[in-house]
């Protein structure tokens, strides 16, 4: 069924655990997701960036709106980092259920501004709102205090925020960055800042760049032909003592991307003769499904729809 992200990360806070939000570009990834959600009677978040609703465009938002009202546990569908007033517009006529506007990169006031504008016309249709405060920087342990100050969720400024701005869930700077390259090989997550910022904003917190990056994924897509770095992400361990501070939505992308992209080629590299897209793309969406489950088992969200 299709309910707001709200309604979802509420009951989250409340009892301890958090829920996935999963990005997705195309059918594959939307029905390991909604399918993955569905075997672990788990409520799920379905995220769609802006790039994703340029690259999927009506066909995407519709499916995904279409899915989430046919499945049988609780989904939101979420515009990921809204840019602006007009695309979180948009998303709200597509039917999403749950908006984000990143005015992160601004100063404090225009952040409140246009962050409050955002929750006006999102409540006002009864879609609930993420807002972020703090910059997402991949933080190495040694970085100075005054550095990570500058950059990450100050914990008073978050209370505040969230008084003035009235969104409902709040994502925090806290460590994390996107991506497959987190705090150059060594990530670092300040959970004494979660915690003081928790204690002042009873509203769900959010968690981006949350990607595991597990190295055997790593591995894997490096085995079938794939180059990549020094790939680290956020510690399983880091993720849970996050949870239980009242981290409610975790964000994962970069996880999913890899095991897809690992899978295509694995198959490819094996098969070089063939070329019908199903035999590449149906192992692709399972794998990504085996991420899905892994990561709503690790958030404690089995069995909570
Ligand atoms: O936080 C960003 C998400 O991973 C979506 O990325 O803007 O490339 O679709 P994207
Ligand atoms: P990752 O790049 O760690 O998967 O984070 C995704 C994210 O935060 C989407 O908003
Ligand atoms: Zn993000």
């Amino acid at each position: 069924m299709l309910v707001t992200g709200l309604e979802i990360l509420k009951k989250a806070r409340a009892e301890g655990y958090g829920v996935g939000a999963f990005n997705t570009n195309n059918m594959e990834f939307t029905q390991a997701i909604l399918e993955a959600a569905e075997e672990l009677r788990s409520p799920v978040i379905l995220a769609l960036s802006e790039g994703a609703m340029k690259y999927g465009g009506r066909a995407l938002t519709q499916m995904a709106v279409a899915l989430a009202k046919e499945a049988r546990v609780p989904v939101a569908i979420h515009l990921d980092h809204g840019s602006s007033y007009e695309s979180v517009l948009k998303a709200l006529r597509e039917g999403f259920t749950s908006v984000m506007i990143d005015k992160s990169h601004e100063d404090f006031e225009t952040n409140v501004r246009e962050t409050k504008r955002v929750v006006e016309a999102a409540h006002a249709v009864g879609v609930t709102v993420e807002a972020e405060l703090g910059r997402l920087a991949g933080i190495e342990e040694h970085v100075a205090v005054d550095e990570k100050d500058a950059l990450l969720t100050n914990p008073e400024e978050a209370r505040i925020f969230m008084e003035r701005t009235g969104a409902d869930y709040l994502a925090v700077a806290i460590g994390t960055s996107h991506g497959a390259y987190k705090g150059k090989g060594r990530p670092f997550i300040d959970h004494p800042r979660l915690e003081r910022i928790a204690g002042l904003v009873p509203a769900p917190l959010v968690l981006h760049g949350a990607s595991a990056v597990p190295p055997e994924l790593v591995e894997r897509f490096r085995a079938a032909g794939g180059e990549i770095g020094e790939a680290a992400g956020i510690h399983p361990e880091d993720i849970r003592k996050a949870i239980a501070l009242g981290v409610a939505k975790i964000n994962t992308d970069t996880d999913l991307r890899l095991a897809f992209t690992a899978l295509i080629r694995e198959t490819l590299g094996k098969s070089p003769k063939e070329f019908d897209p199903r035999k590449y793309l149906g192992p692709a969406r399972e794998a990504v499904k085996e991420v899905v489950k892994s990561r709503m088992e690790l958030f404690g969200s089995v069995g909570k729809a």
